[in-house]
């Protein structure tokens, strides 16, 4: 959480840093601020909320004027969203921007209270770059080298000392940052889309590193002072993939790339018709000789586990444990050596995932993550990592990178049933190339949409409502229930639709809508019976189904009909009413749907 930009070059920093934020709100947008070097002194401009907020303050009161500077976009941790809890933080010497969390702040703030400083903010941040200000003496590496072995926690730290005016410095540990080459000009940003405008060269900061950023170079040292080589970097997509290209918001963009992106992630790992993980470095012997395969995430990733187990339990005939990272991570897992974990990460920065990771190698288990942004930290510490090529991700609320991590598990069963012998050549085939159709069946389901927006004016006044489902259905309706309560803010929960009666019914009325899932043949009877139950206790009912499928008109208020592909690759189309759905919904209730409150984009904090 959180997004930290830096400039150093010929250009009004000012204009930079506020560009690069807007690429980074997604990451938080409780408040924002910079810190410009001007007439050769710190100038600090915050204010709470939308990075608008700032830019109208400055346009009304002062811009600072400069060409070396720093900046931030929030997302509250320690302290309420106000212009006072705002980074950049320090004092006339030091300036700092910070993403992250310092866990032993309140240590170091009592050790600084009591050489007599004085804090404003209720910040861990505040206790960093009061901290540098303490130790400094006169050299910046040195000093952000020694206040680095006296925090704990999790920073991606974007620093200014008001003696070195053409110089900006970094420094990382658990929270991801990049440094952007330019031409004469360097930067640095939490994330590749902050820069793209300037450059597509960058350097990733390791783990303990730190930066010394000029206009003409970029300098990398260890916490031993020891000078760090870098490989340059080159992000293969533009500024366009991160912008709207025409749609009225990101997510519905991002809703239409995907046939495009799951194209993009399955061909390079299907090899003369069969599924061929041996790109990344998985091989058929591999996957088959692992005891039990975890996997781990968070959210929308780990709802792309679930359909991840359903799909390998039922091909691969191979037990599959999921679970939410932070809570595995905290329950003494029974991982060994001889076992497999997965972690599915869009941003490859999730703490909890991570952790799980971490966790999962100390326990000399074998990982592969799956992972949407290059480079990010799961992706560099797991043993193998599968790369989704979904492209920036821009939206809060995930949908194309849920496709294709979809379409990895698919993948994924495939090879490990035809490794284990569990399915023959010929069905391997065939299946494979069944998720090779994927992308034009969802070209398909798109035509619904309409469909989609008028679903969504019936549900946009419901204060609750119930996704249910069995099996895949099931897997599918956690994922839609948690698309549309993060973004229209109505409260809903997905159930296993034969579990509805154990308690659940009781809230069923006439005011509470329904979405029933019911994509799978052999459940199809099942979730009807459970369908006539809510009916006839007056919910209005929305069922998704194949368009194949016959059942009939009065067995739901509306039919959402779904083009049809092998039952067990019905989540793929059936998650693009689901998505429509929810986005429908949220524009017609007037939320901001690219930027749901309370939430960011990258969960850098546990
Ligand atoms: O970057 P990750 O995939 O690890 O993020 C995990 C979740 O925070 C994420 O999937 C979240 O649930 C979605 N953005 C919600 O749409």
């Amino acid at each position: 959480m959180c997004g930290i930009v830096g400039y150093v070059g010929p250009k009004d920093c000012t204009e930079v840093l506020i560009s690069a934020l807007s690429k980074l709100e997604y990451r938080g947008y409780d408040s924002a601020g910079i810190a410009v070097f001007e007439n050769g002194q710190i100038s600090v401009e915050k204010a709470k909320g939308r990075l608008k907020n700032l830019e109208e303050k400055m346009e009304k009161g002062h811009r600072p004027k400069g060409h070396v500077g720093i900046g931030h976009t929030r997302w509250a941790t320690h302290g309420e969203p106000s212009d006072i809890n705002s980074h950049p933080h320090g004092n006339k010497r030091v300036s700092i921007v910070h993403n992250g969390i310092i866990e032993n702040y309140i240590k170091i703030k009592n050790f600084l209270v009591d050489k007599g400083y004085e804090f404003v903010s209720e910040t861990d941040t505040e206790t960093v770059a009061k901290l540098l200000d303490f130790y400094y003496e006169g050299n910046p590496v040195e000093t952000i080298t020694r206040v680095l072995g006296e925090i704990e926690g999790s920073y991606a730290l974007g620093i200014m000392f008001s003696e070195y005016p053409d110089t900006i410095y970094a420094a990382r540990k658990d929270s991801p940052l990049i440094i952007g080459v330019g031409e004469g000009e360097n930067f640095i940003a939490s994330d590749v889309p902050a820069i793209l405008k300037y450059t597509r060269h960058y350097y990733l900061l390791e783990q303990n590193e730190i930066a010394v950023i000029t206009k003409d170079s970029v300098e990398i040292k260890g916490l031993h002072g020891e000078k760090i080589e870098k490989e340059l970097q080159y992000a293969g997509w533009d500024e366009e993939a991160a912008e709207k290209g025409g749609y009225e918001h990101f997510m519905l963009k991002e809703i239409h790339e995907q046939p495009a992106v799951i194209k993009r992630t399955i061909l390079p790992r299907i090899m003369d018709g069969m599924p061929f993980l041996e790109e990344c470095g998985i091989t058929s012997e591999m996957l088959k000789s692992f005891r039990k395969i975890y996997i781990v995430a968070c959210g929308t990733a780990m709802h792309a586990g679930l359909v991840g187990k359903y799909v390998i339990e039922r091909i691969a005939e191979t037990e599959v444990i999921v679970d939410i990272a932070s809570e595995f991570r905290y329950r003494n897992p029974l991982i060994g050596k001889e076992d497999l974990v997965m972690l599915i990460s869009q941003s490859g920065e999730t703490a909890d995932t991570k952790a799980v990771l971490r966790l999962a190698k100390e326990k000399q288990a074998t990982t592969i993550s799956v992972v949407n942004v290059k480079g990010s930290s799961i992706a560099r510490e797991s043993d193998f990592v599968i790369y989704t090529h979904a492209g920036p991700e821009i939206s809060v609320a995930s949908t194309k990178a849920y496709s294709v991590q979809l379409s990895i598990m698919y993948l994924f069963a495939f090879q490990l049933a035809y490794a284990k012998g569990i399915i023959d050549e010929k069905r391997c085939r065939e299946l494979t190339l069944e998720l090779q159709e994927i992308p034009d069946i969802i070209e398909k389901a798109l035509e619904i949409e309409e469909k989609c927006q008028f679903i969504g004016s019936r549900l946009m006044n419901a204060d609750s409502l119930l996704y249910i489902g069995r099996g895949l259905d099931y897997a599918l309706s956690m994922e839609g229930s948690l698309k549309l309560k993060e973004i229209s803010y109505i409260h809903s929960e997905a159930y296993a639709a034969g579990e509805l009666k154990h308690g659940t019914i009781s809230l069923v009325t006439d005011e509470m809508p329904v979405i029933a899932v019911a994509t799978q043949d052999d459940l199809l009877e099942k979730t009807i019976s459970n369908i006539k139950e809510v009916k006839a206790r007056g919910a209005l009912v929305i069922l998704i189904c194949k368009e194949t499928t016959d059942v009939s008109h009065d067995i739901a208020d509306y039919q959402v009909k779904v083009p049809v592909a092998e039952d067990i690759l019905m989540p793929m189309a059936a998650a693009v009413p689901m998505q429509l759905i929810a986005y429908y919904t949220s524009v017609l209730r007037g939320c901001d749907v690219d930027k749901p409150r309370n939430l960011a984009k990258s969960v850098t904090v546990e």
